[in-house]
């Protein structure tokens, strides 16, 4: 897959010289709420491919989304946090302009010297942006000389600023894309058996294709985070009042199908931890999943299964992980989350192990 891509280091220094990059980056990182970047890992991640560039002199266009803010300007979205954040880490400067499009933004450019960079307005304050606009992706094109692809985080999403430019630039992938695709080769295509994947975050409805996916290349899959409990629904248990999305459940037997006809195991949590009531001083305790109650919510896999997880993890030569366990930002919560993340850990250098996906990275970092 790596050698289907065509690589920035490939292109001949003669032709990146003094150029303009257009470089999507996915800088959607978390703010707190005084707007402050709070994991800086996405920044520092494309620094590679914006050293890289200044090296041979060129004017950086960084352009990123951050957050869904539909189509409309969202104050509290605006990329000056990240812009500051960048020239921290970078100790130069980064000119942040108010907007993605236009004439101000192009006169800025037209007349900025080599060398510089600039960062633009969040992308998804037009609706041009997801709408894959050809006209938006034009004006985004017409910046620069040479496209440059580093967002790994939005590869799989069909937007101007990914896929619609690509028709109007010479497009290169960043060294972060082709790292990230040359370690999913690695996981895809021949990897080491058992493979283990371990599977978590809100919502089955986001990672159905993943899922499916993973159930072809995986040995065995654990299941946790707010999904469990769809998974735990469609076993025919109760789950109370913790995330469960119906309309996923016949989906959910589908896929627990396919991987038993291809002998494969989806394993679920066989007990949880959970709250009577959301708030910070609720009280909470492990219960078996045969007896979870109607009021009862689940944030965290429990006690026995993170001992299951961790017994199928030490028996794995690959490993998967994508989106955490429980809701991690919250300590007593994050309990299962942080003891896979350790065990995966201490198999450092024996297994190979790939960790996708924001939530996830954060709870590492974290
Ligand atoms: C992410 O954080 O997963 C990427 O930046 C993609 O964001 P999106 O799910 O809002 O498209």
């Amino acid at each position: 897959m790596k050698n289907s891509l065509y690589l920035l280091e490939e292109l001949n220094k003669d032709d990146i010289k003094n150029k303009k990059i257009l470089l999507r980056v996915d800088f959607n990182v978390p703010l707190s709420k005084d707007l402050m970047v709070e994991d800086d890992t996405r920044i520092r991640a494309a620094l590679n491919t914006i050293n890289y560039l200044l090296s041979y002199n060129c004017t950086i266009i960084l352009i990123s989304h951050l957050g869904r803010p539909n189509g409309k300007i969202v104050e509290e979205l605006r990329l000056n946090p990240i812009a500051k954040s960048l020239e921290n880490i970078i100790k130069r400067d980064v000119i942040k302009l108010d907007d993605c499009i236009g004439k101000e933004v192009q006169n800025t450019i037209a007349n900025i010297n080599p060398g510089t960079i600039v960062m633009l307005e969040n992308l998804r304050f037009y609706n041009e942006e997801e709408a894959n606009d050809i006209s938006f992706s034009q004006q985004l094109a017409s910046l620069a000389d040479i496209f440059v692809n580093d967002a790994f985080g939005v590869a799989h999403r069909a937007h101007a600023s990914t896929v619609g430019v690509t028709s109007f630039l010479p497009s290169y992938a960043g060294f972060l894309l082709s790292d990230e695709i040359e370690a999913l080769d690695k996981l895809l295509f021949n990897p080491k058996k058992p493979v283990i994947s371990i599977i978590g975050g809100s919502k089955v409805s986001g990672k159905i294709e993943i899922l499916d996916r993973l159930i072809d290349i995986s040995d065995k899959i654990l299941i946790g985070g707010g999904m469990a409990y769809t998974f735990i629904a469609a076993s025919g248990f109760e789950v109370g009042k913790s995330i469960c999305e119906e309309n996923q459940i016949n989906l959910v037997k589908q896929l627990v199908s396919k991987a038993t006809n291809l002998k494969k195991e989806i394993i679920i949590p066989e007990d949880v931890h959970t709250v009577l009531d959301c708030g910070e001083n609720a009280i909470s305790f492990n219960v078996p999943i045969e007896k979870i109650e109607q009021n009862m919510i689940g944030l965290d896999i429990g006690e026995k299964t993170i001992s299951t997880f961790k017994k199928v993890i030490s028996s794995a030569n690959t490993i998967f992980w994508n989106g955490p366990l429980g809701v991690f930002e919250v300590e007593k919560f994050a309990i299962g989350t942080n003891a896979i993340a350790r065990e995966i850990a201490s198999l450092y250098g024996k297994v190979y192990s790939v960790v996708g996906g924001g939530d996830s990275v954060s709870a590492i970092n974290k």
